[in-house]
């Protein structure tokens, strides 16, 4: 086959996003016959699978081999040079939460192999590989694409850049970024009746398998701070890190340290009352609270943390486990133009993997 008919595919991490977008890869190479997409590569952090001479994995079995595979991954240096030496162009798919693999991107795309990934890591770091990343693949024409790494398939991180690129003054970005945090206050919170204890909804999160397996990974705001850095910086903001702007944590101080995340669960119900003062304050004043985070454009101010709403507002109304994002510009005036539904789960994080596959593909393929 021409190398130009085809475009391999490597792939690291293969968990609940990566299963997912294996699912999606057969779908979308039985639909479009041309480029043929072949899998080279496919690892955990424990398994690989590859052929030396890049011939295709199949994807429909790709899973199943993994599992029974007894090839161990190569190191990332290595995995840069096998791709770079591939027949045809390839494009990895970054399913891992890896801080390791993001830091390879530069070298990735230096050697020009496009990157698609739902990781946040590579893109809310420090500036510097921020800077290194889009420098290598201006350098080398390879494509970098990133929606699910914030709001998950949720058309986000397209709508922004459309908004700046096309000429638009955005003002500010303000919403619900994380799956967890919503669910909690619509449910401590909700607008119609009073809502549970915050210690018992926190439990109840966790049960449902809305957390992370110890909650205070969620409640610490690091993850929705790594959402707003992305945006920060796409908006024009050169945020340092998800840690040199306000995040207000949600763990109590004296829980910090506590060895477990049952034990944390455990002893949370002593610290219930200051979240039911929260509550209460905005109650008073025919608000309720939620969890948002916001960046100011003009005023460079970028924050994480309780903030209350007008029963009417948007933010306020949010159901289930949803997101919202709200980009307030110059060209949608006083209404801001908002961005709302699942932010997280396996097949929808899956598509903004796969349709940023897609662009690739119609860029790199001509
Ligand atoms: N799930 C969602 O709803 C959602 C939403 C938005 C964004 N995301 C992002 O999507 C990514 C994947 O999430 P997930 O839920 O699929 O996670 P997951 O189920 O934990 O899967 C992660 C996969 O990556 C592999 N992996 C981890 N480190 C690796 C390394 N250094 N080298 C090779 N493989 C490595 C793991 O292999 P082992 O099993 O061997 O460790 C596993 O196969 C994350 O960045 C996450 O933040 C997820």
């Amino acid at each position: 086959m021409s190398s130009a008919n085809q475009v391999l595919i490597a792939i690291i991490g293969a968990g609940g996003v990566g299963k997912c977008f294996l699912s999606q890869l057969q779908t979308l190479a039985s639909r479009r016959p041309t480029p043929k997409l072949s899998i080279c590569y496919i690892s955990t952090s424990k398994k690989a699978l590859f052929n030396n001479d890049y011939s295709p994995i199949p994807t429909e079995t790709a899973v199943d081999e993994l599992a029974a595979s007894t090839k161990v991954p190569f190191a990332l240096p290595n995995i840069v040079d096998y791709l770079a030496a591939a027949p045809s162009k390839v494009i990895l798919v970054d399913n891992t939460s890896s801080q390791d693999v993001a830091d390879a991107y530069p070298s990735f795309l230096s050697r020009g192999i496009s990157i698609v990934t739902p990781n946040k890591k590579a893109f809310s770091g420090s500036y510097k590989l921020w800077q290194e990343i889009f420098a290598a693949a201006a350098d080398s024409g390879a494509k970098v694409y990133h929606e699910s790494s914030v709001g998950a398939g949720l058309p986000v991180i397209s709508t922004l850049k459309d908004l700046v690129d096309t000429g638009d003054e955005v003002t500010k970005i303000e919403g619900v970024f994380s799956g967890t945090m919503s669910f909690l206050f619509n449910s401590f919170a909700p607008l119609e009746g009073s809502g549970g204890q915050w210690s018992a909804e926190v439990k109840k999160a966790k049960e449902l398998g809305y957390t992370e397996p110890d909650p205070r990974d969620d409640l610490n705001g690091l993850d929705v701070a790594r959402k707003l850095t992305i945006l920060a910086r796409l908006a024009g903001l050169p945020v340092e890190s998800p840690t040199s702007f306000p995040v207000q944590s949600l763990i109590p101080k004296e829980l910090e340290s506590v060895s477990s995340g049952d034990e944390f669960l455990q002893r949370l119900p002593e610290f219930d009352s200051q979240m039911e003062e929260t509550k209460a304050a905005a109650g008073n004043q025919g608000k309720v609270v939620r969890f948002v985070g916001s960046i100011d454009v003009a005023t460079k101010a970028v924050k994480v943390g309780l903030e209350m709403f007008d029963r009417s507002h948007p933010i306020a109304a949010l159901k289930g486990s949803d997101n919202i994002i709200s980009f307030y510009t110059k060209r949608y005036g006083s209404n801001p133009l908002i961005v709302q539904g699942a932010g997280a789960g396996g097949d929808v994080t899956a598509m903004g993997v796969t349709s940023d596959l897609l662009k690739v593909i119609s860029q790199i393929s001509k």
